[in-house]
């Protein structure tokens, strides 16, 4: 994910810069750059790839007395990960980052092309600066032209800007994207998306809010409100440790990846859907050519995001698909035929089972897809093809915002393959991508939900197993909400189709027994019920998930009511996560690093 910094100040600009970048690092990113106007002069240095590049572009830059300056690392989104499309991007005399998305910016770019401006990246972001300097020209102040600038702007955004018009100024603008101001006794002041580059060097900040936006220059700082009316900032003392800076005031990295989902997934889809197409560029025309069957391969939760995908692309695509589980799979010769396009899963790219199975659809020549959270990693550099799912650096072992994107990912994966083979009308394509639009906000943790969900965990600590169940897609979901609560808990959980428990499991049933029923209203609602309605009667203790009330159950959790089965796949997704580590946390396990497991597995 993307992070920005700034600094004005007497004191090493370059090294304040560079080291609150490295404060951000662990966010991930691909390139970065910074800007220092010093003595009347800009200069700028970018990177592709890691800080140390940076760091030696720059070694010979020397910052020794008053500048400005504005820093950033780059997740590549709008446009590759190359030096030119790094921030910050610059006009004539003026520099800007940017976290967020301009959504406007392709009508504002035809706008300033026809004005004759020239565009040097494929970014959204180089809009701004060259808005800025098109008002620059029609207004009596550098600040008036930038407050006309953020007017211009719709989508998300966090924004540095640096002028030659206004030498001892950072222009600041806030909108759906986090950042910070924090200034000290030398009033020095330093910005930042997160806290972790203030440490040390401000006790007191001011967050700001959605459409806040002014300068700062060495002896004020002035913020204006979304209507224009001018407020006082409120400064709070910041916590001065670090890792739970890096945590963005949440407990654990867990549950904060649990509540980035909906940002992440905007990550994952951007640039890749308009409203009547599903977009990757990344995918050549002819991947799906003489291709009849799909299979997909991975392990533990990636495996389960691939069973996902296996509704998917059966019920839209119209493809034959298959899965199997890595380890399995490259021990059991299995027939592979030419006509099998294979898709490995894997959140860090690195998976020894999954790796293998690569290396052997590369040997026997099948086209080959790896859909992955890390770039460069070995998946991606061994398959023919890649689709990165964008969810930012994973720090807790446990997965969830992986996950999230991965099945994103294999839903429009479905439509695209769907508008490939004709197998569903471009009215359908249209809604479905409109549903895929309402992702972010069905992830979007609600209060309410998370404390009845604390309040709910304290009945589930004890008992003889969990059962979770669920029908069609909702059961690979119920296998992952298993093996998140078997993670962090180290309670034994199972994951089963609901239709299934009638062969063996319910045997086990009775008050002892929990069963997390996943109850969808719009997939299988009637026949769900009754498989949850066979356990009631039979004493086991119920915890239902659903937006329909279900008086049968023990304890009920109700979602919002959504559209789609999909929409309320993702919003149960996010209820099992807060489920397990609910319980996790009042059994006071180490809820980041569970016992046993370590993040990427790279042995057999
Ligand atoms: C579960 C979890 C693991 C991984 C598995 C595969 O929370 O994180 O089950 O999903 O080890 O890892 P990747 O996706 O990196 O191949």
């Amino acid at each position: 994910m993307c992070g920005i910094v700034g600094y004005i100040g007497n004191k090493n600009t370059k090294e304040i810069l560079l080291s609150g970048l490295k404060e951000l690092e662990y966010r991930g990113y691909d390139s970065a750059g910074i800007a220092v106007l010093q003595n009347d002069n800009f200069q700028s240095y970018k990177a592709i790839g890691k800080l140390v590049n940076l760091e030696e572009k720059t070694k010979n830059f020397i910052t020794d007395n008053f500048a400005i300056g504005i820093g950033h690392t780059r997740w590549a989104t709008h446009g590759k990960p190359t030096e030119l499309n790094a921030h910050p991007h610059t006009g004539e005399s003026s520099y800007v980052v940017h976290n967020g998305i301009i959504e406007n910016y392709a009508k504002l770019k035809k706008e300033l092309i026809a004005d004759g401006v020239r565009f040097l990246s494929q970014t959204d972001t180089e809009v701004i600066v060259h808005q800025f300097e098109k008002n620059l020209k029609s207004t009596s102040t550098a600040f008036d032209a930038f407050s006309k600038t953020i007017k211009k702007l719709e989508g998300t955004y966090a924004i540095l800007l640096v002028t030659k018009s206004e030498k001892e100024s950072i222009f600041f603008a806030k909108h759906g994207s986090p950042m910070l101001v924090g200034t000290n006794s030398e009033n020095e002041k330093y910005f930042a998306s997160s806290d972790a580059p203030l440490i040390g060097q401000c006790n007191d900040v001011n967050y700001f809010e959605d459409g806040d936006y002014g300068y700062v220059n060495i002896d004020e700082l002035t913020i204006f409100d979304i209507n224009g009316e001018k407020k006082e900032p409120i400064f709070t003392k910041l916590s001065q440790n670090k890792l739970s800076a890096q945590k963005d005031g949440f407990r654990f990295f867990m549950e904060k990846e649990i509540y980035e989902q909906g940002d992440v997934i905007a990550d994952t889809l951007m640039g890749r859907l308009n409203d009547k197409e599903i977009i990757f560029d990344e995918l050549d025309d002819s991947l799906f050519d003489g291709i009849n069957e799909i299979k997909l391969c991975a392990c533990g939760t990636s495996y389960h995001s691939a069973l996902s995908a296996t509704y998917l692309f059966e019920r839209y695509a119209k493809i034959k698909t298959s899965v199997e589980i890595a380890s399995e799979f490259r021990y059991r010769k299995p027939i592979m035929s030419k006509d099998t396009l294979f898709v490995v899963i894997s959140q860090s790219g690195e998976t020894a089972d999954t790796l293998e199975t690569l290396k052997m659809a590369k040997k026997v020549g099948l086209k080959t897809l790896v859909i992955c959270n890390v770039d460069n990693s070995s998946m991606v550099r061994l398959a023919d093809t890649c689709i990165l799912t964008r969810a930012g650096v994973e720090k807790g072992v446990a997965s969830t915002k992986a996950f999230a994107t991965q099945v994103t990912i294999f839903w429009m994966m479905s439509l695209y393959i769907a508008q490939r083979r004709d197998s569903l009308g471009t009215k359908e394509i249209s809604r479905q991508i409109s549903l895929i639009r309402a992702i972010p906000t069905s992830v979007k943790v609600k209060d309410s939900l998370h404390e009845r969900i604390k309040r709910l965990s304290k009945r589930y600590l004890h008992g003889h197993g969990f059962f979770f169940i669920g029908r069609d897609i909702f059961f690979p979901l119920a296998l992952e909400g298993a093996l998140k609560l078997k993670e962090i808990s180290y309670l034994h959980a199972e994951g089963y189709p609901s239709g299934e428990m009638k062969h063996g499991p319910i045997a086990l049933a009775d008050p002892e027994l929990f069963t997390i029923a996943l109850l969808p209203q719009h997939l299988l609602y009637e026949k769900s019920k009754s498989n949850v309605e066979e356990l009631s009667a039979r004493d086991s203790t119920i915890c239902a998930i659903s937006a329909l009330e279900f008086d049968k159950a023990d304890d009920f959790i109700k979602i919002s009511s959504h559209q789609d089965y999909m929409l309320e796949f993702f919003e149960m997704m996010v209820v099992v996560q807060l489920l397990s580590l609910e319980i996790s946390v009042r059994l006071g396990n180490d809820v980041d690093m569970p016992r046993n497991l370590a993040k990427s597995v790279t042995v057999e």
